[in-house]
């Protein structure tokens, strides 16, 4: 047994011991009152009875002093005659004329004035011992009785005894099972203080063992409980504590990111107007090939700022969007004529692959231009000369049960890692960063895209297989989606 389980047992053992004793002590006053006045009852009625006799005994009936004497020992009594106006007439243990009145004591009041037989319990003044007096009356007065009481008394302590005894012996067993008891209450009770200690240090992970029944089992279950909602909740803000982290990281990457891209064309016009003023624009062959470098990086910061804006739009969603029922292939094979040109230039053919002939989705066709070209932008820009790439749609139906129709953009360019995959739709998140500014990229477009897409309710995945090319999946509503269920 632990120190703990220990002093609960002991304090659990005192309570009962306790409550024993004083069921006890009132066992044994209430026994030893009963049998007091069961005896003394009794008593009385004896000496009544004896008085009847005596009142005829020539003894009392002559006031025979000797004789009187000479009764009272053989039977052990004290026996009084008293007058009716109180006066001690004749007494077996003292003489009548050195005693007082005796019309003052109860029992021979009662006697004497009222008739009857009076009794009464008080020290004797002339002996002085306890007495049980009993007195009768009769035509001369009164007789009185008297025995010690002690003989009651040591009756009643015999009972007592015998009580007490009794009474233990039954409460024995039930000390016993006290004991067993209070020992498997305290062993419980300080399982569950030393769960509390667990929990208040934080260890939600401990529980208390199940099983129990009773109040105490019902409070473990409930402990137990609390340290699974603590559990759950700790984790909770660790993953909440962990995103919170995340999205601070990605913030402050995201101004530094824009401050870096916005320096470095801000930088270069800079640097050629410079240089310009300092006379190289009367230089011939330096002057249009700065000014070119300077438009260029206009138009790069042009583009960015334009990108910005568009993402800061759709991340706190003032971008409002027209939504309205269009034919997928018609949608598609606009933005495809679009491009081509520039994917002819580099001897890339773009394909477009049509799907159902009425199919329709609903959705913005202006974000819906910026999507796809966005992804043929890339497609064009990530593939090499003389590559292929084709677009196209097919029904697709979700889980839950709703229409949609997924577009893919396939080119067989360069690929992406599969190490880069996730990342692909993050701000500025480039594969190659060197390759891609020298593409002219920024590395929003895909973050974008997926802006859009989710705007629309749809979602937006890659496929790749490293050098043999990508395939970029959205998917687009047939009918108004509840954007509620599927949260930009
Ligand atoms: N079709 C593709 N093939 C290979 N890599 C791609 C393809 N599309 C995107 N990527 C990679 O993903 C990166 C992110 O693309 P994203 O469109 O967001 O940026 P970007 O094209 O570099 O710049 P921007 O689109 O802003 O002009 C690109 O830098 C490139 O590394
Ligand atoms: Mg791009």
């Amino acid at each position: 047994m632990s120190n703990m389980t220990g002093r609960i047992f002991l304090k659990l053992l005192g309570v009962i011991a306790c409550l024993i004793l004083v069921a006890l002590m009132s066992a044994d006053f209430l026994a030893s009152r009963v049998a007091e006045r069961y005896l003394l009852t009794h008593l009385q009625a004896e000496l009544a009875d004896k008085g009847q006799l005596l009142l005829r005994s020539q003894a009392v009936r002559n006031l025979d002093q000797a004789a009187i004497t000479e009764l009272g020992k053989s039977i052990s009594t004290r026996i009084t005659v008293v007058a009716q106006d109180g006066k001690v007439l004749a007494d077996s243990e003292a003489d009548p004329a050195t005693m007082e009145n005796h019309a003052g004591r109860p029992e021979l009041q009662e006697a004497l004035q009222q008739h009857r037989v009076g009794a009464a319990t008080r020290t004797s003044r002339t002996v002085g011992i306890e007495l049980l007096y009993v007195a009768m009356p009769y035509e001369k007065g009164a007789l009185r009785l008297a025995i010690p009481i002690s003989a009651v008394n040591i009756e009643v302590g015999i009972i007592r005894n015998r009580i007490l005894q009794s009474v233990a012996l039954a409460f024995l067993p039930a000390v016993l099972i006290a004991a067993f008891l209070s020992r498997r209450l305290a062993q419980r009770i300080s399982d569950i203080i030393a769960y509390a200690g667990e929990l208040a240090k934080a260890n939600f992970r401990a529980r208390l063992p199940e099983g129990a029944t009773g109040e105490l089992g019902l409070l473990g279950q409930k402990l137990n409980e609390t340290a699974v909602n603590l559990e759950r909740t700790v984790q909770q803000l660790q993953v909440e504590h962990a995103e919170l982290d995340r999205l601070e990281r990605v913030r402050k990457d995201f101004v530094i990111n824009v401050s870096h891209e916005l320096r470095t064309p801000l930088a270069s016009i800079l640097g050629y107007t410079e240089t310009l003023i300092d006379g190289a624009l009367y230089e011939p062959e330096h002057n249009i090939k700065f000014l070119n470098i300077i438009r260029h990086n206009t138009e790069r910061l042009t583009r960015l700022t334009a990108d910005l804006l568009t993402l800061s739009r759709l991340e706190l969603r003032t971008q409002e969007f027209r939504f309205a029922s269009f034919r997928v292939n018609d949608l598609l094979a606009d933005v495809v004529d679009t491009i081509r040109p520039i994917a002819q230039k580099r001897q890339i053919v773009l394909q477009h692959i049509p799907g159902p002939a009425d199919s329709e989705i609903f959705c913005d066709s202006e974000a819906f231009y910026q999507v796809v070209s966005n992804l043929l932008d890339n497609a064009v820009k990530y593939t090499p000369d003389g590559g292929h790439i084709e677009a196209g749609a097919n029904p697709h139906r979700r889980h839950d049960g709703t229409e949609w129709i997924e577009f893919f953009v396939r080119d067989s360019g360069t690929g992406i890692p599969e190490i880069d995959q996730p990342r692909l739709f993050e701000r500025f998140y480039r594969v190659d960063k060197a390759r891609s500014r020298e593409l002219g990229g920024t590395g929003l477009g895909l973050a974008i895209v997926k802006h859009l897409v989710k705007g629309h309710g749809g979602e937006v995945r890659v496929e790749s297989e490293p050098g043999k090319g990508a395939t970029f999946f959205f998917t687009m509503p047939v009918e108004h989606a509840d954007l509620q269920a599927h949260p930009a």
